[in-house]
């Protein structure tokens, strides 16, 4: 299920006959719990003996960190501050994953001393060794990439030689001594890419990772007892979500020595993006002849990798009047352009829209994963009101942030 542009205006109408909007709120985003949760089921019930945990920097609000907390899934952290978000959102040490390729050895000192049950999966060989000469009992993941396209898109994958993740195995007989010279190393990490619409290219890695993984426990006692897969599982963007459970079965055919392990998955997007969307309210619409286009209160702020790769990514867009009330009928092409100073700045082009007018609503499909999480402070807008959605009820998730937070952000401490 996805939040179809009746259901978002449906939104809408019930956020304004509560009075949920301020003056101020020329934009919101919206988080539907329920919807999101239909989603963690998803994945649990096709892989239940696996550690799921919930890559944070897809949508880092603490409310919504505590809520998954409170479902029983870890959560995967990419820097120092996101384990902390995590820890403060209430999940249990054990239940956090910490990734990244920029640990550094204050981060790694401190964890020891807080939050010693952490999962780390050291980025490379290197940094293992780093991290096992400041914690020599700490047993660690490594994360391993191979040649491969982890994701068509190009800013999404991780995959191959170039990449700046991972240990890159090109050898497998000698990353097999490599690993068995470590016995810290009790797990591999194979994050191939984010967006992964084709499949064989991540099960062929998966294969030799498994292949890798297999080598060295035939020459120890089960040295390997993690195998963590990562998260890249796709979004549909323009129709019905797509499911997990197609990717589950091709796992359990194609590789059934993965359920040897325990495995863990970090995924993020699949999760987010469906159960949320994002409104703004229509600041102006320019006639210029060739080109139509509006202005709303969101654009690259929100939406950084739409701005910069627009090429890439997609979302489906409404209009409703100042009522609520979906606008319908023939479209014409729009350029949504945002609010901020640079040409660039533009959530997509040639949309069709239904005869947007300035006071209308512009309504954006799928903007839970990785957009207001990638919020960039670029002229000083406020961070916008979050509206969530649980049980039935809308309420005020986060308000919008007040002029002395950007004040205080800019001028420091
Ligand atoms: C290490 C790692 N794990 C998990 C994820 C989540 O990926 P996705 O949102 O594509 O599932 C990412 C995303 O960049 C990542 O870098």
């Amino acid at each position: 299920m996805r939040i179809s542009a009746h259901q978002q205006a449906r939104f809408l109408q019930a956020i304004l006959k509560e009075n949920l909007l301020a003056e101020t709120d020329e934009s919101f985003h919206f988080f539907d719990f329920d919807l999101f949760d239909s989603f963690l089921n998803q994945v649990k019930s096709a892989m239940p003996k696996a550690k799921h945990a919930v890559a944070i920097k897809t949508n880092p609000l603490p409310q919504v960190l505590q809520h998954i907390a409170e479902k029983g899934f870890s959560a995967e952290a990419a820097s120092f501050q996101e384990v902390q978000l995590a820890l403060d959102s209430g999940f249990e040490a054990e239940n956090i994953i910490f990734d990244g390729p920029a640990k550094t050895q204050t981060e790694i000192l401190a964890l020891k001393s807080i939050a010693p049950e952490v999962y780390i999966n050291a980025d490379c060989l290197e940094e293992a060794d780093e991290i096992n000469a400041l914690w020599p009992e700490k047993k660690l993941g490594l994360r391993i990439g191979f040649e491969g396209k982890g994701s068509e898109i190009s800013s999404m994958n991780v995959s191959g030689q170039t990449s700046k993740f991972g240990e890159f195995i090109k050898d497998l007989d000698q990353a097999v001594d490599q690993i068995l010279n470590r016995p810290f190393i009790r797990g591999l990490h194979l994050h191939a890419g984010s967006q992964i619409n084709d499949f064989s290219p991540f099960v062929f890695m998966l294969k030799k990772g498994l292949d890798l993984a297999s080598r060295v426990n035939s020459k120890s006692v089960n040295q390997i007892l993690n195998f963590d897969i990562g998260g890249g599982h796709p979004v549909n963007y323009k129709g019905d979500p797509f499911s997990f459970s197609g990717f589950s079965d091709l796992l359990k055919s194609e590789s059934p020595e993965l359920f040897n392990f325990q495995v863990l998955t970090e995924y993020g997007r699949f999760y987010h993006a469906h159960a949320g969307f994002t409104c703004s309210r229509i600041h102006r619409v320019k006639n210029r002849g060739k080109s139509r286009q509006i202005i709303v209160h969101l654009g690259a702020d929100s939406f950084l990798r739409e701005a910069y790769n627009p090429e890439d990514w997609y979302h489906d867009m409404a209009v409703a009047d100042e009522q609520g009330n979906l606008k319908s009928g023939p479209g014409m092409p729009f350029d949504i352009g945002g609010p901020l100073c640079f040409g660039g700045d533009y959530l997509t082009k040639n949309q069709d829209l239904p005869n947007p007018r300035k006071g209308d609503y512009l309504l954006i499909s799928d903007t839970g994963a990785n957009t207001f999480a990638l919020w960039s402070r670029h002229c000083s807008r406020p961070f916008p009101k979050v509206i969530g959605y649980k049980n039935g009820e809308i309420f005020i998730l986060r308000s919008q942030e007040e002029y002395r937070e950007i004040y205080n952000f800019w001028k420091g401490k």
